[in-house]
């Protein structure tokens, strides 16, 4: 890689001028700024401190010795202490085939180490639908996953479904209470909204009990408390961690209907695993471990049977990890899932993408395994994200109701089967036409959840995420398709595979527009690692959308199939490959696919 050539050339630089050699960390070399002339600029300043020259005079002597030394560089040129180097545009051309033809996709592998890395996500609970955050909790989870594996780690995806507790109890007393029998199939649900309804309805229930029981005097606390559908609920959990037969089989066939609805929406979403936990299978390992910890004295237990473990020293609270019932709360089975995972995978690092209104809980949980003396811990690392709201429109204003993730990928799907049949250009109502409403929908909601960066709030505004002339996917997946169609005019693709060709060698006849592209193409390793080292989708999407709109110019402003100098034409139908790949590769880190005809 040319910046590993001139760093390198560069650190000899110093040694021989200065006879001291300098810590290769201070040699930064970046792109050089769009304003001034040059390729990479080199930061002088650090070197000055062994130089003791001016910037400007150490510049010099640097670019004099790195410049004679590299054949690639053209010239250099010091402007206001900065060394930039001018690259000779064959070089560009060298760069150009080297990245068409590499064999691992371009742009990937820059962390070598194969450091193993699990991501969980998604780990909805079983008593109703996903919405709309865990649509952003499965946007970032895939994107991350995707990000780190291009990075070069090795990913392990893996969902923890909380599939028991009070809150599952309360879906399966209701349905017995009022479901007469009632199925996904009697009812033409998806199981995921059947089970959600009764947990919906138990609410209801449980707050009438409430304010009957206040009416007639009683405390509110206490109604809270004693309202005979909570305590049968409560009842039903027990008996659940008794493993009575009945109350098993229905906990089984409800939760079988909730994944199969799950698989339906993960499936359109583009969301897979390589292992789901299950907090049924967890929880016990984790009442272990904190048995054992209770044994050596680690943590405590109170008059009322519960047991606590105490974190006030840490700035924290107490903390509940076994109810006075015995039964297990929601640390319990993290402390449990978190030691199988380490022990079926052992990871360098893992990670939890959970939203931020969970970060308390993280911290604990790392504390109370630290304090429980397991050292691995610290591979723990909480990627926590903001809280996603939708704008306006229909789906917004159906009332009380959280925004349900089939429901807005149908709204994506038909506002985009609309645009279709108003651009046109693909027979509306076929089915070229769905798929295509179907990809376009998706990438819209997609790319606009995630160009956002996971820490920061957001507004998901539905109109505005596919509008063709925005920062958007289909804005991008328009350029991609744009290309597709250049070059299969040109005969390089056949609906399937592109032919690219190398560019001639020694060719140097790069205009403004072009190596503009070309630092461009150049970035997107960086982009890959920078984007991966801040878990940050958002970079990678950005990028993507800054490509496409350069790609844009260039097509405005030169000839591509028009260009009558073969030479020219070959290059300029190269470069446009090469940045469809780009955009093809780097929307695919995001989870987004690209179409060859929009
Ligand atoms: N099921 C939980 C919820 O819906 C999120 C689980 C997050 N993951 C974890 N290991 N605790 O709030």
């Amino acid at each position: 890689m040319i910046i590993n050539t001139i760093t390198d050339k560069a650190f000899e630089a110093v040694e021989k001028l200065y006879g001291v050699g300098i810590d290769k960390s201070q040699l930064v070399i970046q792109p050089t700024r769009p304003d001034i002339e040059g390729d990479f600029t080199l930061v002088v300043f650090p070197i000055t401190r062994i130089s003791k020259k001016k910037p400007a005079d150490t510049a010099v002597e640097i670019g004099e010795y790195v410049a004679s030394q590299v054949s690639d560089i053209d010239k250099y040129i010091v402007v206001n202490g900065f060394l930039n180097f001018v690259m000779k545009k064959e070089y560009w051309t060298r760069f150009i085939n080297a990245g068409i033809t590499s064999s691992l996709p371009y742009g990937h592998g820059a962390v070598a180490s194969r450091d193993s890395v699990v991501v969980e996500f998604s780990s909805p609970n079983t008593n109703k639908p996903l919405h709309l955050g865990h649509v952003r909790n499965n946007l970032i989870g895939v994107a991350v996953s995707n990000l780190l594996e291009a990075a070069g780690y090795k990913v392990t995806k893996v969902n923890l479904v909380n599939d028991r507790g009070i809150h599952i109890c309360k879906s399966m007393y209701a349905w017995q209470m009022w479901g007469n029998g009632l199925t996904p199939d009697a009812a033409g649900k998806k199981g995921d909204h059947l089970v959600g309804d009764f947990y919906v309805e138990f609410d209801k229930h449980y707050k009438a009990e409430i304010a009957d029981m206040e009416a007639d005097g009683t405390s509110e606390d206490d109604a809270k408390k004693n309202a005979p559908s909570i305590v049968a609920a409560g009842k039903m959990l027990q008996k659940w961690e008794a493993g009575d037969s009945e109350v098993i089989a229905l906990w089984k066939k409800m939760n079988n209907w909730v994944y199969e609805g799950f698989d339906v929406t993960y499936k359109r979403l583009g969301v897979d695993f390589d292992k789901v936990y299950y907090e049924s299978g967890t929880y016990l390992l984790g009442k272990e471990i904190v048995a054992a910890a209770l044994q050596k004295g680690l943590i405590s237990k109170d008059d009322d049977g519960s047991v606590w473990i105490d974190l006030t020293d840490e700035g924290l609270d107490r903390k509940i990890l076994l109810r006075s019932d015995g039964t297990s709360v929601y640390i319990t089975q993290d402390i449990g899932t978190a030691k199988l995972r380490y022990d079926d995978f052992h990871p360098d690092k893992m990670i939890y993408v959970v939203g931020n209104e969970q970060i308390y809980h993280f911290d604990v949980l790392k504390r109370t395994l630290k304090r429980f003396g397991l050292s691995w811990a610290d591979t723990i690392f909480h990627l926590s994200y903001g809280m996603v709201e939708l704008t306006t429109g229909k789906m917004k204003s159906r009332e009380g109701t959280v925004v349900d993730a089939d429901d807005l990928m149908d709204e994506m799907y038909n506002t985009a089967n609309d645009m279709i049949r108003e651009l046109g250009k693909v027979e509306f109502g076929t089915c070229e036409a769905s798929e295509l409403a179907e990809m376009v929908g998706l990438a819209a909601l997609k790319y606009f959840i995630l160009k956002v960066d996971p820490k920061k709030n957001m507004l998901f505004n539905p109109a505005e995420s596919i509008d063709f002339n925005g920062n958007t996917g289909p804005f991008i997946q328009y350029t991609y398709a744009r290309i597709c169609s250049v070059l299969s005019k040109a005969g390089r693709f056949d609906g399937k595979e592109m032919n690219i060709e190398v560019v001639a060698d020694g060719f140097s006849d790069y205009n403004d527009c072009e190596m503009n592209i070309l630092r461009m193409l150049f970035d997107y390793p960086s982009v890959i690692a920078k984007a991966a080292a801040d878990y940050s989708p958002a970079q990678v999407a950005n990028y993507a959308f800054e490509l496409a709109k350069s790609y844009n110019r260039f097509y405005q402003e030169v000839y591509i199939l028009k260009e009558t100098d073969d030479t020219l034409r070959n290059m300029r139908l190269t470069l446009s490959g090469f940045v469809a790949n780009v955009i093809k590769d780097s929307m695919a880190i995001l989870g987004i696919g690209v179409p060859v005809r929009m």
